[in-house]
């Protein structure tokens, strides 16, 4: 299949039957949301994933009650920085020069703007930033599970602080964003399954200047 058969043959699951899915298939999921990109290749989120049926039932409520929530194999919470803190910053420009080998005076400089802007900015303004960054990878972990042939359910609908105080996330400086159940769709007990896909038009979307 080619991946645009695999995008439409994709689609929010509002069921999923319970079946666990191997796990050679959820690390290459998570593979695909490491090497997604981020700005100033920072990584400011973490990925928890829960495998924990307990856990997946306290979360479930705080979520609109979604049933994927406890019926996927695999609940991943994408979790993003609270904030910008130099420790973090400096961690991945000193990972950077390690793995690379070398120092460069360009990346040194470029920390340093970094060091001399985010850690400054209010937290909300961070997080924010971060969260779009863990969107990025949130993103790239959906086409990842549809091309393994796995369902994967976009959840915006859940309440941040309740998730992160089940999870304890904000004392690990981290905040829930958005929630990715993985598994297999329940087709008879879904209204969507058969339902056509809906996207707006190409020319609604896009703008060409030649
Ligand atoms: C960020 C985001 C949050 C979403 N939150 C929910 C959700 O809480 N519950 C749900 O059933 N679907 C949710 N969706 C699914 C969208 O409604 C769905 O992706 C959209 O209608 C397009 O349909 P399709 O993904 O089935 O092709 C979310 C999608 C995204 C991208």
């Amino acid at each position: 299949m080619e991946l645009l058969d695999k995008l439409n043959w994709r689609y929010a699951a509002k069921a999923m039957n319970g079946k666990k899915v191997p796990e050679d298939k959820i690390a290459r999921i998570l593979e695909a949301a490491r090497l997604a990109p981020t700005s100033s290749g920072l990584q400011p989120f973490e990925i928890i994933v829960i495998k924990n049926q307990s856990i997946k039932e306290k979360i479930k409520p705080v979520a609109w009650n979604q049933s994927v929530i406890t019926d996927c194999s695999h609940l991943l919470v994408f979790a993003a920085w609270d904030t910008y803190t130099v420790e973090r910053i400096n961690y991945m420009f000193d990972l950077t020069n390690e793995i690379r080998g070398f120092k460069n005076e360009g990346w040194e400089n470029y920390r340093q703007m970094l060091l001399n802007a985010y850690p400054q900015k209010d937290a909300e303004v961070n997080f924010n930033h971060a969260a779009k960054q863990a969107y990025i990878a949130f993103s790239q972990a959906i086409i990842a599970a549809a091309f393994e042939g796995l369902d994967a359910t976009p959840i915006e609908g859940f309440d941040p602080t309740a998730v992160d105080e089940i999870l304890n996330l904000r004392e690990k400086g981290l905040r829930s964003a958005v929630l990715l159940p993985i598994g297999y769709r329940q087709e008879d007990k879904d209204w969507l399954v058969n339902l056509v896909k809906v996207r707006k038009p190409m020319e609604d979307l896009v703008t060409v200047i030649e």
